[in-house]
C-alpha cells in the first residue's frame, strides 16, 4: 500500500544511539523547546529539515513562510545561544547538545547568526506585544542561533509516554498494518472535550482512521499537564470510540501559540506521521485574542493543496444546542445563542478546582471526573 509521501519526498532519520560521542567537544545547551526540536528533526517528525535552521532558511521562512527551496515551512527551527557561548564555537566544528547534564545529540556547526527577533515576532506570531506566551519565550531565549545538521544519541522523551511513543516511521507502518488508506490528524494541548470529540467523530466519517496525536512538549503555564490529559483520552477511548478506527500516540513537540503559522507546521508535521488528512478547527494553536478565529484557516489558502500535500478539514465553532439535542455548528443548528452551550477554557478549569462536574453536554463526566481528580491532586503536591 503506497503512503502518503513525507514533506520534501523523504523520511528523515537521524538516530544514532551507537554514536561515540566526543567529550571534548565545546557543549550547548538546550532548553526544552531546543531538546524536542532536536527530537523531532532526529525521528522524521520535520522531514526534509535535517537540523536546526541556517540563515537562509530561516530568513526565508520568516518572511515566506518557504524554505529557501521554495518547499512550504511556517516556524523556524532555530537554536539559540548566549554570545558567550557562541564567541567559543568554530563554525565546522562539532559540538555536543546538552540538556541537564546529559549529552542528547550532537551538531556540525555550519552557520552562526544574531536574528532579528522583532521582525521575527511580527511575522510568525503578528505580534510584538512580550505578553504573548510564543513571543514572551522567543525575547527570552539567547541572541545568536547556531545552524547545522544534527544525530540523536540520545531519547529525551521516549520513556515518557511509552507505549504511545511512535516514531513517523512507526506510526506509517502501524496504519499500514490497520489497512487505513487515509488517516486524519488531530493535534491538541487541552484536556479533550465534546467540541473535540464531534469533529473528531465528524472527521471520521469520512476516513479510514483518526490519529488522536496530543502535544506532550513543553505547554505555557496554566495548561493542563500532558500526562493528565494522556488519561482523559484513555478514559474516553475505552467509554466512547470504536478502537479499532482510533490511533493514540503522543507528539513530542512544543507549544509555540503561533495559531495561523503553527496550523501549517503542525499539518505538515502530521503528514510526516503518515495523516493524509488534518483536522484545523476554531482558533487553532491561538491564544487570548491574538488570531481570528478562522485565520489559522484562511492562511492555507497561500498555498495550493499539491504543495501542503496533507487535506485540510476545516470546522467552524462547535458547540452542543439544547434544541437541537445535539453537538453542531452554526452551519447545522438554526439555532440562537442561548441555546447553546460553550465555557471558556478559564471557567471550566475554575469549576474543576471546585472539584464541580462542568454540564455533561461539554465533557464527558469521565473525563471531568479523571480531570477534578488529577487537578486536586496536583494542588494537594503543590501544597495548597
Ligand atoms: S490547540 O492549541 O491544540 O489548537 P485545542 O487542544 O483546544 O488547542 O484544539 C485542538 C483542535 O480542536 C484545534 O484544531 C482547534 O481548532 C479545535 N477546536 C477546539 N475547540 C473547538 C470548538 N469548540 N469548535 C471547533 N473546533 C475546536
Amino acid at each position: 500500500m503506497n503512503m502518503i509521501k513525507p514533506h520534501g519526498g523523504l523520511l528523515i532519520n537521524r538516530v544514532d544511539t551507537d554514536y561515540q560521542v566526543d567529550g571534548r567537544n565545546k557543549q550547548v545547551h538546550l532548553d526544552q523547546i531546543a531538546l524536542s526540536d532536536l527530537e523531532l528533526l532526529a525521528i522524521g517528525g520535520y522531514s526534509p529539515l535535517t537540523g536546526f535552521m541556517n540563515m537562509e532558511d530561516y530568513q526565508s521562512v520568516i518572511e515566506t513562510m518557504r524554505l529557501e527551496n521554495g518547499l512550504p515551512w511556517s516556524i523556524p527551527i532555530t537554536l539559540p545561544v548566549s554570545e558567550d557561548t557562541a564567541s567559543d564555537i568554530e563554525i565546522g566544528s562539532t559540538v555536543n547538545l546538552v540538556h541537564d547534564n546529559t549529552v542528547y545529540g550532537v551538531m556540525t556547526v555550519t552557520d552562526m547568526y544574531i536574528p532579528d527577533k522583532h521582525k521575527e515576532a511580527e511575522k510568525v506570531y503578528q505580534t510584538i506585544d512580550a505578553e504573548h506566551p510564543g513571543v514572551k519565550k522567543l525575547l527570552e531565549r539567547p541572541n545568536v542561533y547556531l545552524g547545522g545538521p544534527i544525530t540523536l544519541v540520545n531519547y529525551p522523551q521516549k520513556n515518557r509516554f511509552a507505549a504511545f511513543y511512535l516514531e513517523p516511521s512507526e506510526t506509517r507502518e502501524a496504519f499500514r498494518q490497520l489497512g487505513w488508506k487515509t488517516t486524519v490528524g488531530f493535534q491538541t494541548r487541552n484536556p479533550v472535550h465534546r467540541a473535540h470529540e464531534y469533529i473528531q467523530k465528524t472527521a471520521l466519517e469520512s476516513v479510514d482512521g483518526l490519529l488522536l496525536h496530543p502535544l506532550v512538549g513543553e505547554t505555557k503555564a496554566g495548561d493542563i499537564p500532558s500526562e493528565l490529559r494522556m488519561e482523559c483520552y484513555h478514559v474516553l477511548l475505552e467509554n466512547y470510540y470504536p478502537n479499532d478506527r482510533v490511533f493514540l500516540s503522543v507528539f513530542p513537540a512544543a507549544m509555540r501559540y503561533a495559531g495561523p503559522r503553527e496550523a501549517i507546521f503542525h499539518a505538515i508535521v502530521r503528514k510526516n506521521y503518515g495523516c493524509t488528512h488534518f483536522i484545523v478547527g476554531r482558533d487553532h494553536a491561538g491564544v487570548g485574542d491574538y488570531y481570528g478565529t478562522y485565520d489559522a484557516q484562511k492562511i492555507f489558502n497561500n498555498f495550493s493543496e499539491e504543495e501542503i500535500g496533507i487535506k485540510i478539514f476545516r470546522f467552524e465553532n462547535s458547540f452542543y444546542c439544547n434544541k437541537c439535542e445535539s453537538m453542531g455548528t452554526s452551519k447545522t443548528c438554526p439555532h440562537d445563542i442561548e441555546h447553546h452551550v460553550s465555557l471558556s477554557g478559564t471557567k471550566v478549569r475554575a469549576m474543576l478546582k471546585e472539584g464541580k462536574l462542568p454540564p455533561k453536554q461539554f465533557s464527558r463526566p469521565e473525563v471531568a471526573n479523571k480531570l477534578i481528580e488529577g487537578m486536586s491532586k496536583t494542588l494537594t503536591e503543590a501544597g495548597q
